[in-house]
């Protein structure tokens, strides 16, 4: 059936007004679809028991972040009343997170940059505190969990920091610590890399791209990572989520990989190679998706460690 003319069958279905001008004169019975309101579907949602977890974004990320969030709670075992301190909480999503859940207990971020601690503040029922990770400003024992979600490549001594995690834990509480995987999009950072490299930029190992000054003997992965919670905690869970970036065109594999070309390869924003490398890797890429019609899969995941205090 042509879609456009809808001729083959005795129903046609149209969208709007227009639609509906378009086939009264010619329909024995017009058939009204009043689709729900944002909100309305969103609290017939949350009645059903469905979870809503904010999330500003429109980058895609929200599935993961949403089952990040998941996990990382239930890592947690919260019966509703512990104090959590999210250390690195960046705007609060995942204390928001807790307390949309219903959790009673009380919420603390912190972070080192002042924007992120007044955007936690401004929110209803959170606490924020400036400081950085290595010296946080609470008494020893004086939470039942502690979190650090994608904090620990930030830390000159990420053994420091999980230390610091240990001493503002209580005994018999818990603490989770999430990292990204080391290689994400592998397909895609090998194809900028190849690229970059011959406009004479090196790549940087993923493990070593956000660290500021790292002091641990290896760069820090998720096995590093799980290494340093053996020494600190005696033990560690490992619990690996594998997962996958899907790009449903060529354009959204390209501005993935011009944040790769930047971050992974250091090709500097107003850098006239850039334009370049964009180009043959745009050449490639549509080349693939002509090929295979997408979309282009590049695996992506991340990790939660957990431990007992
Ligand atoms: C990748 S963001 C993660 C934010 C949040 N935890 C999340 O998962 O969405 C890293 C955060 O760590 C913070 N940060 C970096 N170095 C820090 C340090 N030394 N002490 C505390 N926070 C730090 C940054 O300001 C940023 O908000």
């Amino acid at each position: 059936m042509d879609w456009v003319v809808q001729s083959g069958s005795g129903i046609r279905v149209e969208w709007g007004q227009a639609g509906a001008r378009a086939l009264g004169p010619h329909s024995a019975a017009l058939v009204v679809v009043d689709v729900l309101s944002f909100t309305t579907a969103v609290s017939v949602a949350v009645g059903a028991g469905t979870a809503v977890l904010p999330y500003p974004w429109r980058d895609g990320g929200a599935e993961e972040f949403a089952a990040l969030s998941t996990d990382v709670r239930t890592s947690l075992a919260l019966s509703g009343t512990e104090r959590i301190v999210d250390i690195g909480c960046g705007t609060g999503q995942f204390l928001r997170t807790v307390r949309d859940s219903g959790h009673r207990g009380c919420l603390v971020g912190t972070d080192i940059h002042p924007a992120a601690v007044a955007a936690v503040t401004a929110l209803d029922t959170l606490h924020a505190f400036q400081a950085d990770a290595l010296h946080l400003p609470f008494p020893d024992a004086d939470f039942d969990r502690a979190t650090a979600m994608h904090l620990l490549y930030y830390l000159s001594d990420p053994a420091a920091g999980l230390a610091e995690m240990h001493r503002v834990t209580r005994p018999g509480g818990r603490v989770a610590v999430t990292l990204n995987q080391t290689a994400t999009a592998p397909r895609l950072r090998a194809l900028v890399a190849e690229h970059a490299a011959r406009h004479g930029f090196a790549t940087r190992p993923a493990t070593q791209i956000w660290a500021s000054a790292p002091t641990t003997a290896t760069p820090l992965d998720v096995d590093s990572a799980a290494e340093l919670m053996r020494i600190e905690f005696g033990h560690a869970t490992v619990w690996r989520r594998d997962n996958a970036l899907l790009f449903p065109t060529p354009g959204s594999v390209l501005r993935y990989a011009d944040v790769l070309a930047r971050f992974a390869c250091g090709v500097p924003e107003d850098s006239p190679h850039r334009q370049q490398i964009a180009h043959s890797i745009g050449g490639e890429v549509r080349d693939w998706f002509a090929r295979h019609g997408g979309p282009w899969r590049d695996p992506k995941g991340y990790t939660v460690l957990t431990a007992h205090t």
